[in-house]
């Protein structure tokens, strides 16, 4: 009998449930085609090790029950699995040489352009995790318009499966090792001392709350914004695609950008073979071309 591949429960001698190959490759296919990430068959060990700890916070005993849950209730478990096997490591104004873009060419130029009754700003973080990402787009651009001096229509859409994730951006606490990346100046500016039970954090500037919309939202699924956007931050986050995946999504992103719009990938992420409606203009920096 081989009990540790078979079954999927706790076998003698090893702590915790084990993650059967039934199970496994129900898994598989189920983060495939809701979450788009691809785990080979390698990734066994992993995927067991990141979901024990759902199972013990749901008081479940072994997978079955589990993949059970999920087939039950493929919406409301997917952002919990998600999570607990991708990562939603993140920080304020990762990868600068983005936000200094944004500061010292795009939200100038867009500023600009933006002068008749109507005219919209539109930014959207995708796969936005705790926060982090979308905050430090709202500190340039609240730093943009403030230079600017004339009311601008702009917001930032910031989403997300994962709920823990979204519950931490609308938040907005943090503690004080989170911002790092963060400049004496804007500490200052953009965050107040957390009183009470936020004592010792720093609790995000309600004016940059106000610049943002936080939801949740799969980029597999449908999506109910129409755009167009001036930029998408989608950083981070294709890691984990497949090449079709990462395909369709690129093509999705070009179909709510104008032309001459932005998208942002993340430091290890390439369009390169997969797009020929964006040309690279910068360090992972796309800009989509005219038709
Ligand atoms: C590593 S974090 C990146 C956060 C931020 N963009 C950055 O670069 O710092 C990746 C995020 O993508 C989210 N994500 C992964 N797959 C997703 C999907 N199919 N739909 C929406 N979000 C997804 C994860 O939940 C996670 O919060």
């Amino acid at each position: 009998m081989n009990a540790v591949v078979d079954h999927d429960s706790t076998v003698a001698g090893i702590a915790g449930p084990v993650l059967g190959e039934a199970d496994f490759q129900f898994l598989r296919t189920f983060v495939y085609e809701q979450c788009g990430i691809a785990l080979s068959e390698q990734k066994r060990q992993l995927v067991q090790g990141r979901l024990a700890r759902r199972l013990r916070a749901l008081g479940m005993k072994n997978f079955t029950d589990y993949c059970n849950l999920l087939r039950q209730d493929p919406a409301g478990e997917m952002g919990e699995l998600a999570s607990a096997i991708s990562t939603n490591v993140t920080a304020f104004f990762r990868e600068m040489h983005h936000f200094d873009a944004l500061i010292n060419e795009l939200l100038p130029r867009w500023l600009e352009q933006k002068r008749r009754e109507g005219d919209r700003l539109r930014i959207w973080s995708a796969g936005c995790s705790s926060g982090e990402e979308p905050y430090s787009i709202a500190m340039v651009l609240a730093e943009a318009l403030e230079r600017c001096g004339r009311k601008v229509d702009a917001k930032i859409l910031a989403t997300d499966l994962s709920p823990a994730a979204l519950a931490a951006a609308r938040k907005g606490v943090y503690s004080l090792e989170r911002l790092e990346g963060v400049s004496d100046e804007r500490r200052r500016r953009w965050f107040l001392r957390g009183e009470g039970e936020f004592d010792g954090l720093a609790c995000v500037h309600p004016k940059l709350r106000e610049l943002i919309s936080i939801a949740p939202l799969n980029l597999l699924h449908e999506w109910p914004m129409q755009g167009p956007f001036d930029a998408i931050f989608c950083r981070n986050v294709v890691i984990y695609f497949d090449q079709p995946t990462k395909r369709t999504l690129f093509h999705r992103y070009a179909g709510l950008l104008p032309a001459g719009g932005h998208l942002f990938l993340g430091h290890s992420e390439s369009m390169h073979g997969l797009s020929d409606e964006f040309e690279l203009i910068g360090r992972t920096v796309y800009r989509k071309k005219a038709a």
